[in-house]
């Protein structure tokens, strides 16, 4: 991941073109704004990102951050026709593979999604159709984008389900969704995202509907078929936990925006915003007692359609009183980079944030 310029184009408008990038996928200035009747929803209001086949991005925030809505973005699902008259406006682009998918036309949008990238969603019998058998969707799937024989998909749903620990596969081929158990649903899931050997993979919160121990599995499981196929991958997820060993870099979101990003191990070991630290404070630990474990960040996230001027975290974040060099409070921190491709969005001076990391919240992990 690399510092992007803006593109500086408002909401709606069509972006003038820029260089193509040479990363797999760019995401550069991403907005997704909703008009509602309460006003405008800014659920990703200028999001960037890079990332490279066979790496792993984790998108982590709390609920209502606009994890969702960028992912649904990337895949073009927000142009699908479901909002009737009010579309969302959206601008930016989002270049896959030298292609920039915002401009593109619908229909070769729809080409790449399930060829080239796909989607594991959090609620498998939202994605899984009830009166189709498991088998008949992959195959359906899987004839989409290839030329084959229905006895021929088959075979190949039959390898998919076996290849993501579906036991019996050639008979449970022939079940429905409400035959399998929620963890096998989400292999079926996965099976069905990954039958075209898709070179993106986003997996939308992938295991929070699922135990623990099928969590693990799944999550394993993601990990060796990336390993396998190369794909690049995004996980999107609330709990850092998730992404701690999976992901290579980590971007984590805020009301819409990014406020951090990095090397995954940047981002834990030495991270640079108040809200990552926030986030890290709240994360499940093994090593700990149960009543240490948990400290939620304080307060709720703000509105999307009044998001607080200045540092969209300014109400809940320990540190707004503290004193900085010539800054206003109502101005908006951008992405600095804090280290080697590391970058957060603080007015704190750096010095004053390796501090209090050090000094005041390192300890107490
Ligand atoms: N179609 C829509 N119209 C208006 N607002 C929307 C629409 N879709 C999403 N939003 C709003 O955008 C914000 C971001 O939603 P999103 O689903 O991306 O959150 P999220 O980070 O995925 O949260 P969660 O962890 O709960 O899944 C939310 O405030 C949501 O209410
Ligand atoms: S800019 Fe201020 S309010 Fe925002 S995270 Fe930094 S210290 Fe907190
Ligand atoms: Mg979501």
């Amino acid at each position: 991941m690399t510092e992007l310029s803006k593109s500086g184009a408002a909401v709606g408008e069509p972006t003038t073109a820029s260089p193509a990038p040479t990363a797999f996928l760019e995401v550069r200035d991403l907005k997704v704004h909703f008009p509602t009747d309460d006003g405008l929803v800014k659920s990703v209001d200028g999001l960037s990102f890079q990332l490279e086949k066979g790496k792993t991005l984790g998108i982590v925030g709390e609920s209502g951050s606009g994890k969702s809505v960028t992912s649904l973005g990337i895949l073009g699902l927000h142009t699908a026709g479901q909002y009737g008259k009010r579309k969302p406006q959206i601008s930016g682009e989002i270049w896959l593979n030298g292609t920039e998918l915002l401009s593109a036309d619908p229909d070769e949008v729809r080409k790449l999604r399930g060829r080239e990238m796909a989607m594991i969603f959090q609620d498998p019998l939202s994605a899984l159709h009830p009166y189709y058998t498991i088998g008949a969707q992959i195959v359906e799937a899987y004839r989409l984008h290839h030329d084959v024989s229905k006895k021929a998909a088959r075979r190949r749903a039959v390898e998919m389900l076996d290849r993501v620990g579906i036991p019996q596969p050639d008979k449970r081929v022939d079940n429905y969704p409400h035959e399998f158990s929620g963890g096998m649903r989400q292999r079926a899931m996965i099976a069905m995202a990954l039958v075209n050997n898709p070179e993106l993979l986003i997996a939308d919160e992938p295991t929070t509907a699922l135990d623990v121990t099928v969590q693990a599995q799944i999550l394993d499981l993601i990990r060796d078929l990336q390993k396998e196929f190369g794909s690049a991958v995004i996980i999107i997820t609330h709990d850092l936990g998730v992404v701690a060993e999976l992901a290579d870099d980590i971007l984590v979101m805020y009301a819409g925006r990014c406020v951090e990003r990095g090397p995954a191990e940047k981002v834990f070991d030495e991270p640079r915003h108040p809200y990552t630290w926030g986030l890290l404070g709240s994360m499940p630990r093994l090593d700990r007692e149960q009543q240490e474990r948990l400290i939620p960040v304080k307060g709720s996230p703000p509105s999307l359609i009044n998001v607080p001027s200045g540092c969209a975290f300014n109400p809940r974040c320990p540190y707004a009183d503290v004193p900085k060099d010539n800054v206003t409070r109502t101005v908006r921190p951008e992405l600095t980079e804090v280290g080697s491709r590391h970058w957060a969005a603080c007015h704190m001076t750096l010095e004053q944030r390796e501090r209090i990391w050090t000094e005041e919240i390192a300890p107490k992990l």
